[in-house]
């Protein structure tokens, strides 16, 4: 048994609005049983919607999964990357620039990385949907829950 708390995972993207993996990923470690074991965040590399609800799309997506969702954007902090095992990104612009910042800072232990990695189809990029509509937001939901599960195994 792990640690309560012990594992610890930040979701990153360009502006923490669009989208919804940790709202997959509390709902996965919390049907496993498992919640108790993580610490979960998420963040924006950007300022752009920092105090904003998440995209009205990802919103219906997740009432249509019943996943409940309370989420306000906020900004990725030099901290965060010394107190995550993991940070997860959206895309290989994002890559770089938590790179980037990470270079920055001193003590870092937080693993970089892109969430499709863990991808059993091995669809390493998640098309940033947020110029999509209901069904584009659908298509990343079904890429995140994959990765999500395949990402639970790998760090059980
Ligand atoms: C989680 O706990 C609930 C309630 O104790 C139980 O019904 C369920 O089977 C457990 N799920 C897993 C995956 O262990
Ligand atoms: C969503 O947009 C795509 C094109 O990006 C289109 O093919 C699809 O029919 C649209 N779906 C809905 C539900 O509007």
């Amino acid at each position: 048994m792990a640690e309560v708390g012990s594992k610890s995972v930040l979701f990153v993207c360009l502006s923490n609005i669009c989208w919804s993996p940790i709202a997959v990923f509390r709902k996965l470690v919390t049907d496993e049983n498992v919640s108790d074991n993580w610490r979960i965040g998420s963040g924006a590399i950007s300022t752009y919607e920092v105090g904003n609800p998440p995209d009205y799309h990802g919103q219906n997506c997740m009432r249509k999964h019943g996943i409940p969702m309370n989420h306000i954007a906020r900004q990725i902090t030099r901290e965060n990357f010394v107190t995550f095992n993991y940070i997860l990104c959206m895309g290989e612009s994002n890559l770089r620039d938590l790179n980037r910042k990470n270079n920055q800072v001193k003590n870092y232990k937080a693993k970089i990385e892109l969430p499709g990695s863990y991808d059993p189809q091995k669809q390493l990029i998640i098309e940033d949907p947020y110029y999509g509509n209901d069904s584009d937001f659908e298509v990343v939901y079904q890429q995140c829950l994959r990765y999500c599960k395949a990402f639970l195994e790998k760090t059980h």
